[in-house]
């Protein structure tokens, strides 16, 4: 396995999207590289985080505050980052993950309305500065995405809410995007498009991301 230290790569956006369909793409990409890949998803990913996943996403649980949905989310992520992306990346693995702590800006953020400021503090506690290297957002309309979500599978907790919620959602991704502190690692991609377009895009992407990375090196 090759010393030098992985890149940890996120997927984004609101249900429906293509996260998941695009994993695979990814992965083969880095593979054909000479990459060993990690996939993981939030929330869960390891023991711990599977569990309070199946709280998190539980229907029956409607009397969670925001703030349990908070703490519970970084509780699994912490574990996450700790027991699995870390050492991976350590050892040289690269690990795609689908959704990480963007999501929470976006869904206890803008959608639960808790303020950033909280979102931040308990981030620092939780993860300290620790940040993808980069971060595919896809963009759709958050009907859309909804609607392909649902086709697919049985809606859960999160899937109930509100189209308002989404629309808050999805553009607080973007805005997140756009932010100074963030926006190096992000890299848009426009999913309303068929999936094969999306997929040649997510390819091109994590192909340049591979050349930055192996240039980085020999300077
Ligand atoms: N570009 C696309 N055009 C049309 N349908 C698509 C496209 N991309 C994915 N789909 C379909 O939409 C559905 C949802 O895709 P997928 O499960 O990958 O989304 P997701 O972002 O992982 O959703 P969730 O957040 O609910 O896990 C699937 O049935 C998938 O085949
Ligand atoms: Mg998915």
């Amino acid at each position: 396995m090759s010393s030098s230290r992985g890149k940890f790569i996120t997927l984004e956006g609101v249900e429906g999207v293509g996260k998941s369909t695009c994993i695979e793409v990814i992965k083969s990409v880095l593979e054909a590289a000479g990459k060993s890949v990690v996939i993981s998803r939030e929330p869960g990913g390891t023991s711990v985080g599977e569990r309070l996943r199946e709280i998190f996403l539980d229907e029956g649980e409607v009397r969670m505050t925001a703030h349990a949905e908070l703490l519970l989310i970084f509780a699994a992520r912490t574990q996450h980052v700790h027991e699995l992306i870390a050492p991976a990346l350590a050892a040289g693995a690269w690990v795609v993950c689908d959704r990480f702590t963007d999501s929470t800006y976006a869904y206890q953020g803008a959608g639960r309305q808790l303020p950033e400021e909280e979102i931040a503090r308990i981030e620092d506690i939780a993860l300290g500065s620790f940040q993808p290297d980069l971060t595919l957002l896809l963009d759709l309309d958050a009907r859309e995405g909804l609607e392909r979500a649902v086709s697919d599978a049985e809606a859960d907790r999160l899937e109930s809410e509100q189209d308002e919620f989404f629309e808050r959602v999805r553009n607080a991704f973007l805005q997140r995007s756009r932010q100074m502190a963030h926006k190096d690692r992000y890299r848009l991609v426009d999913a309303s498009r068929p999936q094969d377009q999306v997929h040649s895009q997510i390819r091109e992407i994590i192909k340049h991301f591979l050349n930055q990375t192996a240039e980085g090196k020999k300077r």
